[in-house]
C-alpha cells in the first residue's frame, strides 16, 4: 500500500478517532491503518489510546504488535505500564511487544512479568519465552508467520500427534509456553479431531489461556466449534476476554447460528462483550457477503 498518501492516512485516523461513528466502522479503520503501515499510520493509532473502549484499545495494541514495527514499541510500554488501562488492553500491549521480535524489550517484559494482573504477568512470561526461543533458534530477523497470516505468540510444537498434543495443551503442569505451542499445532494440523481438542481447551486454564483458545478457533472458522464458543459466551461468570474473544471467534465462523448467538447478547451487561457481538456481527455481514476485503477505509475515503 505504498501509493497512500498522507492525507488519506489522516483522513482515516480520523476515521478511526472519531468517537461519533459506529465502533464498527473505527475498526474496519484501524485494520486499513495497520494494513497501510508506517510513522503517520502508528500516529493515528496511538492517538486513539484515549479511547474509552477497551475493546477498541486492545485491538490497538493487537495491531502495533502485528505491523512489527519497532517504532511502536515506545508506545506499547507505555501502555503496558499504565495500570489506568484494562487488563485486556495492556495484555495485548505485552504481547505485541514480543509479537515484534525485538530484545531491547526484555527487561521491560521480566518487570512485568511480576505485574499483579495475572493477564499481565503471563502475557509476558509468554513474550519473554518468546523472544527467548526467537534467541536460540537465530530466527530474530523475522517471526514466521503463521498459516492465518498472524504473529503468533509461540512457535507451533514439533509434533505431531494430535493425542499428545492435546495432552500437553490440557495439561495445567506444564508451561504456559509449551501449552501455546502445542496450541498453535493443533490449529495448523486442522482436523475434526484436533478442532475438538482446542475446544476442550476453552474449560482448562486461566483466561489468557481460554482466550487463546477461543481466538483459534476463529482463525480455524470451523463450525464443529460452534457450540463450544456459545457455551463460554452464555456462561456470564467466565472471564470478559474470554467471552469477548468467543464472540469474535463466532462473528468470523458466521454461520447463521452465529448470527443468531451473537444477537442474544448485543445488550450483554459486560460492555466489552456487548461491542464484540457489535463488531462480530460486522464480521459475519463480512464473511456472507462478497465483499472485497473488511479493511476497507481507504476504499470509502478515495471514492
Ligand atoms: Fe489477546
Ligand atoms: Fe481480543
Amino acid at each position: 500500500m505504498s501509493q497512500v498518501n498522507e492525507s488519506q492516512i489522516l483522513t482515516i485516523g480520523r476515521v478511526l478517532n472519531d468517537q461519533n461513528r459506529p465502533l464498527k466502522e473505527r475498526f474496519r479503520a484501524l485494520f486499513t491503518l495497520k494494513n497501510i503501515g508506517g510513522p503517520k499510520a502508528i500516529e493515528q493509532i496511538h492517538n486513539c489510546f484515549k479511547d474509552d473502549s477497551a475493546l477498541l484499545k486492545h485491538e490497538l495494541a493487537y495491531c502495533l504488535g502485528q505491523m512489527q514495527d519497532s517504532r511502536a514499541i515506545p508506545i506499547l510500554i507505555e501502555t503496558l505500564k499504565d495500570v489506568t488501562q484494562e487488563p485486556m488492553v495492556r495484555h495485548e500491549a505485552g504481547e505485541a511487544l514480543g509479537a515484534i521480535g525485538d530484545f531491547s524489550v526484555i527487561p521491560v517484559l521480566e518487570e512485568y512479568s511480576r505485574d499483579s494482573v495475572p493477564e499481565v504477568a503471563e502475557t509476558c512470561q509468554l513474550a519473554l519465552c518468546l523472544l527467548q526461543w526467537l534467541k536460540s533458534n537465530n530466527d530474530s530477523a523475522n517471526l514466521q508467520k503463521s498459516p492465518y497470516m498472524s504473529i503468533d505468540p509461540a512457535p507451533p510444537a514439533n509434533i505431531v500427534d494430535v493425542k499428545r498434543l492435546k495432552e500437553i495443551l490440557l495439561d495445567e503442569n506444564t508451561s504456559l509456553f509449551e501449552r501455546y505451542r502445542a496450541m498453535f499445532s493443533l490449529r495448523n494440523i486442522r482436523t475434526p479431531e484436533s478442532i475438538l481438542a482446542l475446544s476442550e481447551g476453552l474449560k482448562v486454564g486461566s483466561a489468557l489461556f481460554k482466550h487463546e483458545i477461543a481466538f483459534v478457533l476463529g482463525q480455524l472458522q470451523e463450525e464443529i466449534a460452534v457450540p463450544h464458543l456459545e457455551a463460554s459466551l452464555k456462561d456470564t461468570d467466565e472471564n470478559e476476554m474470554v467471552r469477548h474473544e468467543c464472540a469474535e471467534a463466532l462473528g468470523s465462523i458466521a454461520t447463521p447460528d452465529c448470527f443468531d448467538i451473537l444477537n442474544k447478547y448485543i445488550n450483554d451487561s459486560k460492555r466489552v462483550v456487548r461491542e464484540s457481538c457489535v463488531i462480530a456481527l460486522d464480521m459475519c455481514e463480512y464473511e456472507n457477503s462478497s465483499e472485497f476485503q473488511y479493511a476497507d477505509t481507504l476504499g470509502k475515503v478515495a471514492a
